[in-house]
């Protein structure tokens, strides 16, 4: 028997120094310690053996298979370890080796157009306000004095959701909307996207963006939305800046104007961009007519109101000599790249 055992040790010690992966490894446990293994084997003998024998034997037997589980155990352990350093060599990653560089975007010149405008205005002590752009008609036409089948419906060609709901055609119902929720005083801007049923050319986008403003307090006068408009208008577009009002229409004030600045491209030459006029229509305005602020919940009596409504896209386009609404929202890296 102890032959016997002998004999297996060392057998099982040759082939393990030959095995050189876990799976060889794990053979080799089944060949040796498994159910039909040779140290399973062995233990079966026990019950031939004269009783007297039997404790002896089982110990030996037992010994020689923590022996061979021990021997595989730390022959495993050795091939993990290396397995392992391999791997991070492998892996290993040269930190001194340039990185990939991203190429950097830039700000659409909406964008960039658009924080100029508003931080001037948040200077004046403007807040920022946003609405919806499916919007009621009830707060895109009626609360601001444009009844259903009123003529002035025309100057809008509107895209209707159903009876009742619009595409926003103008940012005008965010001031309905502010004035209903605040009391006066109010004095916000609401920039955003609005929606006109037109067709694609050059001057025409069926999406552009508008700013607009409102101011409501007590003793607000027409001397105050002159003031602010070209306050704003030198800020933006240089302390030369000439203005001009122009009687306008609006149903939602009352009186309104039409504002021309002189042309930034030219200075007031004349240039093809202000059509050899030195002077650009650039925003529309008003008193807010006492309907609107009346429908909103404030007296009239008591508060007075302006407003004032700009495109965005058009002063980009002045400011930057741009001569085509659509490189805008075609996005061709080519043009964007130009703001950087
Ligand atoms: N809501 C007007 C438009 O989109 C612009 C405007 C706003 C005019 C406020 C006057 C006062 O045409």
């Amino acid at each position: 028997m102890k032959e016997k055992i002998k004999g297996i040790l060392s057998e099982a010690m040759q082939t393990l120094q030959a095995a050189g992966d876990t799976q060889a490894l794990n053979d080799l446990r089944v060949r040796f310690l498994g159910k039909k293994g040779s140290v399973t084997a062995l233990m079966k003998e026990i019950g031939a053996a004269a009783p007297e024998e039997r404790a002896e034997m089982g110990k030996m037997i037992n010994d020689l298979r923590s022996k061979i589980e021990e021997a595989i155990e730390d022959a495993l352990r050795k091939i993990k370890n290396s397995e392992k350093k391999d791997r991070l060599a492998s892996e290993r990653a040269d930190v001194t080796l340039p990185g990939h560089k991203l190429p950097l975007g830039s700000l659409h010149p909406l964008t960039i157009v658009y924080h100029e405008i508003r931080d001037i205005f948040l200077r004046m002590g403007f807040d920022v306000h946003e609405g919806p752009e499916v919007e009621c008609d009830l707060y895109n036409f009626e609360m601001l004095n444009i009844p259903k089948n009123h003529p002035s419906r025309d100057m809008q060609d509107t895209f209707y959701i159903s009876d009742d709901v619009v595409l926003r055609t103008h940012t005008s119902p965010v001031q309905i909307r502010t004035m209903l929720r605040e009391k006066p005083p109010i004095r916000m801007i609401c920039p955003g996207r609005v929606y006109r049923c037109d067709d694609v050319d050059a001057t025409h986008s069926p999406v552009f963006n508008q700013i607009e403003g409102l101011v409501v307090d007590k003793h607000v006068t027409l001397a105050n939305l002159k003031g602010t408009i070209n306050s704003f208008l030198k800020e933006f577009y240089g302390e030369n800046t000439k203005t001009k009002f122009r009687p306008g229409y609006f149903p939602f004030t009352e009186p309104s104007a039409e504002v021309d600045a002189t042309c930034s491209l030219c200075g007031g030459e004349g240039c093809p961009a202000c059509k050899g006029a030195g002077m650009i229509e650039v925003l529309g305005c008003g008193m807010v007519n006492p309907v609107v602020l009346t429908g909103c919940g404030i007296d009239p009596e008591e508060y007075a109101g302006f407003a004032f409504g700009l495109g965005l896209d058009r002063l980009t386009n002045i400011k930057y000599g741009i001569t085509d609404i659509r490189l805008l929202y075609e996005n061709d890296v080519r043009f964007l790249n130009q703001f950087k």
